[in-house]
């Protein structure tokens, strides 16, 4: 949990030394009283405010502290609140005082706006949501997330079941070297010295686009670069010898990213070398360092639709390419960079739905798993989606993944990247750095299910690349993205969002 209560106020526990601490009294998310405790979970789940549950105990021990209630412009919800204790709100929240005090905070998965509703419906005083049947939710989850993914309060108190949880405390400790190898040690503090790393900073580098567009006159093009599908929950995973390893895929499907993770491997052979228990426990600058990214790409599309697309090379992605955009061809392409994957959510069938969408001026989507989706973006920047996807099972989870997807296509068209450097390696080492938008960034998204007769399908990733068309179709189909990042965008495009790197 990374907020905790330091005599009643939230503070972020990651940067706070224990000897600040000395004589103060510590609450988590585990001492809250039972009944707000609970009605934060409750609140959480109806809305849909927790899919893989890793940020959401540190935004509820956030929100449950009140104190966003206190930058409301409205009138003051009360003195600071007392440890244990939830006073009842006496004003409504506003949305940007919400959003405000998620500042210190990083979700991926669900885009904000349903956390928003969960500080809402708490405020409100009203009960229960009562009549879901949570195992289809969970099923929906599955189909959306590509993994078994728990649905319940439980998951937003961060017990959806983590790959570390279960680890014996006496396993030892693997963590990367800084020569491709692993560093061993009792406990984590002890292996990440034998690694001898440096911790990561954010880089003065700025991202830049690696590949050109291909020769020839195109009606529309566009370069890519890489982006972190940064997960929160970095690479973990645990073995006994002789034992089958944890899967790091424990409650998420990391939006592809851990698919190809080495922790399980590595887990397995360091136990059965040392006769004990090993826990494999990756940083986020390992995880920037090792992991698969989004593969960037340049392409040049011809008013029919036809054209070219020139991409780093990459298992797989010329067929995911290929499948919605038949008429493109597709030449791969050595880069010094980062690993890529053709697994990250979208990669590839995307882009190539998307170019296909704004040069023949379409707004509605279908993805590979049979889903449509339609976005529209007002000149306010409110976004308002139209998903069809067979049988929902669960319309709470299917709006959050909705969500999630939309924020996190605004986020690739618009902010998302990392800086690699001509040897390709990355600099960008913090998740603060990969131009996740925030909650202040993330705009009103609404979400129109629609019904299908047919089996449910994953649809969140048809929303993603119809907000993705129609992000980019809002901000003029500028050549590049992401389109408002750095002092590199090119000319004419907006300014950067503010706040976007922080
Ligand atoms: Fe927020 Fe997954 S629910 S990061």
């Amino acid at each position: 949990c990374c907020t905790v209560w330091v005599d009643g106020a939230p503070r972020v526990a990651c940067v706070t030394p224990a000897r600040r601490v000395a004589g103060r009294s510590i609450t988590t998310v585990a001492g809250l009283e039972a009944e707000v405790r609970d009605r934060w979970a409750q609140a959480f789940c109806d809305t849909g405010a927790s899919q893989c549950g890793f940020c959401t105990p540190g935004i509820l021990m956030r929100l449950a502290a009140g104190s966003w209630r206190k930058r409301s412009s409205l009138p003051d919800g009360g003195p600071p609140t007392p440890i244990g204790r939830v006073q009842a709100p006496r004003v409504e929240p506003s949305s940007r005082s919400v959003e405000t005090a998620l500042l210190a905070h990083l979700c991926r998965c669900t885009g904000w706006r349903s956390i928003l509703e969960a500080a809402e419906l708490v405020a409100s005083g009203e009960g229960p949501r009562p009549g879901r049947d949570l195992a289809a939710a969970a099923r929906r989850a599955e189909i959306e997330g590509g993994v078994p993914q728990q649905v319940g309060p439980e998951v937003a108190l961060g017990e959806g079941g983590f790959a570390d949880d279960t680890a014996p405390l006496d396993a030892l400790v693997a963590v990367p070297d800084s020569e491709g190898g692993w560093a061993v040690g009792e406990t984590l503090l002890e292996a990440r010295a034998a690694a001898g790393k440096i911790q990561g900073r954010r880089t003065t580098l700025e991202p830049g686009w690696p590949i050109d567009v291909p020769e020839g006159h195109w009606a529309l093009s566009l370069q890519t670069t890489w982006t972190e599908p940064a997960y929160l929950e970095t690479d973990a995973s645990w073995c006994l010898p002789g034992g089958e390893p944890a899967t790091p895929l424990a409650n998420g499907g990391a939006f592809g990213g851990k698919t190809a993770s080495p922790a399980p491997t590595v887990a397995r052979r360091l136990a059965d070398e040392h006769g004990r228990a090993v826990r494999v426990v990756l940083s986020r600058e390992d995880t920037v360092r090792m992991g698969p990214k989004r593969p960037p790409l340049a392409a040049g599309l011809r008013a029919d639709g036809s054209g070219a697309v020139r991409v780093a090379r990459t298992a797989g992605i010329a067929d995911a390419i290929g499948s919605s955009g038949p008429g493109l061809e597709v030449e791969e392409v050595d880069i010094a960079g980062p690993p890529t994957s053709a697994a990250i959510r979208g990669a590839g069938w995307l882009e190539a739905a998307v170019l296909v969408a704004a040069t023949r001026d379409e707004a509605v989507v279908r993805s590979p798993a049979g889903a449509s989706a339609e976005a529209h973006i007002d000149d306010d920047g409110a976004i308002s989606i139209t998903v069809s996807c067979g049988e929902p099972l669960d319309d709470v989870v299917l709006r959050s993944y909705c969500t999630g997807a939309a924020h996190m296509a605004l986020g690739l068209v618009r902010s998302e990247a990392i800086a690699v450097d001509e040897h390709g390696v990355p600099h960008d080492l913090t998740i603060r750095s990969f131009g996740v938008l925030r909650a202040v960034d993330t705009p009103p998204i609404s979400v129109e299910i629609r019904p299908g007769d047919g089996p449910a399908v994953n649809g969140s990733d048809a929303v993603m690349a119809a907000v993705a068309v129609a992000a980019w179709r809002a901000e003029g189909l500028p050549p590049r993205w992401p389109t408002r990042r750095g002092a590199a965008s090119p000319p004419g495009t907006a300014p950067p969002a503010p706040g976007v790197r922080n």
